[in-house]
């Protein structure tokens, strides 16, 4: 398959999703009670659904129902109200809370609302509006939902319609494949890790996550379509290019992807993978399959970092200082570098480590460093997808 969208294949997008099945559903992190992740398998037999690896799929979630039903009691409403939902089909409230509605993050629009209803009462959410307090506003919303402020003000009266009114769309989340057409033709592929967390004396659940971890089954339609990837793609032409993937938690995700089409497409090109997570025995996501790669030769090598399973963290950074020598013998041979997964601590972590190995082991210094890494960047041999 070409990087070209293929002119007679089916559009699926935003306002037409493909309704696919879920398949098979698998806990990644078994035996682990600190986290959990989820292994997904798409069946899109007979859709037509086209991708390739380094695209990500775009999914459209349903609020929890418990959630609902708390946002429905805040109301004073049964939930059997009809109301037009934000894309104007009418429908009873509790269907329009739960599939078409964000419901969780309050937005500006949604407290000045509330602000105009509540009056004096919530004068002090009146304050954080003011566009020079936008720290304390962003402190305020940090943990806090929607149904926190509903609560906040149990007197309020609003008609279901009204409320509806205020919310935004439902928005899609997206999840990096982590598989090839060329090596499983029907199927889409996904590494879920649940978000949760407790803030204001609440257990908070990301919306799409704990949709697909805890209210899907095998036979679960998931509304969906492609997200193209297109500057994070494999090197084109792969020829004998050596790759270095780092993915650690769900950032494995697109190099699963990777694997299957290097082994599919018999790629000649050296291939190192850097994983990490919490624990070795609980948490080594598609262990069995990186041994398989590497006995048959689809994998040159795995470096692992398990950051709880001593003291002190070991993160894949650390891995790649330890490996510095071994990196920049890759990069002379024209490696590719790729890292997936946290934009906010990881990816500057890695960045770092890397250009710290190239400063030392290719004796460039700093500023040389930082030259061969933005060359790299130019080049487009350095390329992150992480969020
Ligand atoms: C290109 C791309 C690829 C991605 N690939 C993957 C992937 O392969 N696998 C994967 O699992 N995810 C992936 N993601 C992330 C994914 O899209 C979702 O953002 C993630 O699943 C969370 O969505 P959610 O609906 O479950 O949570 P949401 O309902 O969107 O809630 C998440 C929000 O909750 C808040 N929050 C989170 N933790 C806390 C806390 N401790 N305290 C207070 N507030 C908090 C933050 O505001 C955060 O933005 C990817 C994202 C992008 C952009
Ligand atoms: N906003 C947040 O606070 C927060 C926190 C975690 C994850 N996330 C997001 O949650 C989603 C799922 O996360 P995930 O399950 O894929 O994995 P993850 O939480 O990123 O964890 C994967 C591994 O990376 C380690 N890690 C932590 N900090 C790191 C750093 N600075 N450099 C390198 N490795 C580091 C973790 O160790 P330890 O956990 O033992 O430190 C763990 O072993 C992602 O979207 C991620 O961005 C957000």
């Amino acid at each position: 398959m070409s990087n070209d969208a293929s002119s007679s294949a089916p559009v699926f997008n935003r306002k037409n999703p493909l309704n696919a099945r879920i398949a098979r559903r698998e806990l990644l992190t078994k035996g682990c009670d600190e986290k959990e992740t989820w292994h997904f398998e798409i069946d899109l037999q007979g859709s037509g659904l086209e991708y390739l690896p380094g695209d990500s799929l775009a999914v459209f979630p349903h609020n929890d129902p418990a959630l609902v039903e708390d946002v429905l009691g805040a109301l004073h409403i049964s939930g059997d109200e009809a109301v037009t939902d934000p894309n104007g089909v009418e429908m009873p409230i509790r269907k329009a809370l739960t599939e078409s509605c964000a419901i969780t993050a309050p937005d500006k629009k949604f407290l000045n609302k509330l602000v105009e209803k509540a009056g004096d009462a919530a004068q002090d959410i009146a304050q954080l509006l003011d566009p020079d307090h936008k720290d304390a506003l962003n402190h305020f919303l940090w943990g806090r939902e929607i149904v926190d402020c509903l609560l906040q003000f149990p007197t309020l009266s609003w008609e279901p319609q009204e409320f509806i009114d205020i919310l935004k769309k439902l928005n899609v989340r997206l999840y990096s494949i982590a598989s090839s057409l060329a090596a499983k033709p029907n199927e889409v592929h996904l590494t879920v890790a649940l978000v949760q967390y407790e803030s204001h004396g609440r257990l908070r659940k990301g919306v799409c996550s704990s949709w697909l971890a805890q209210r899907t089954d095998e036979g679960t339609e998931v509304p969906c379509f492609i997200s193209p990837g297109k500057a994070f793609r494999l090197p084109e032409p792969e020829e004998d290019v050596p790759v270095i993937m780092i993915g650690p938690g769900t950032g494995i995700a697109p190099f699963r992807a990777f694997l299957q089409h290097r082994k599919a497409t018999q790629a000649k090109g050296k291939a190192w993978l850097f994983f990490g997570e919490i624990h070795a025995d609980s948490c080594y996501f598609y262990g069995d399959e990186w041994d398989q790669y590497l006995e048959d030769g689809t994998l040159d090598r795995v470096t692992t970092a398990w950051s709880r399973d001593q003291a002190e963290k070991i993160y894949v950074q650390h891995k790649i200082t330890e490996h510095g020598a071994d990196i920049w013998n890759w990069l002379q041979q024209g490696a590719y570098v790729y890292v997936c997964g946290d934009a906010e601590r990881m990816a500057p972590d890695v960045d770092k480590a890397l250009h710290d190995a190239i400063a030392k082991y290719g004796n460039l210094g700093d500023e040389g460093a930082a030259e061969y890494v933005e060359q790299m960047r130019k080049d487009k041999r350095y390329r992150r997808d992480v969020y």
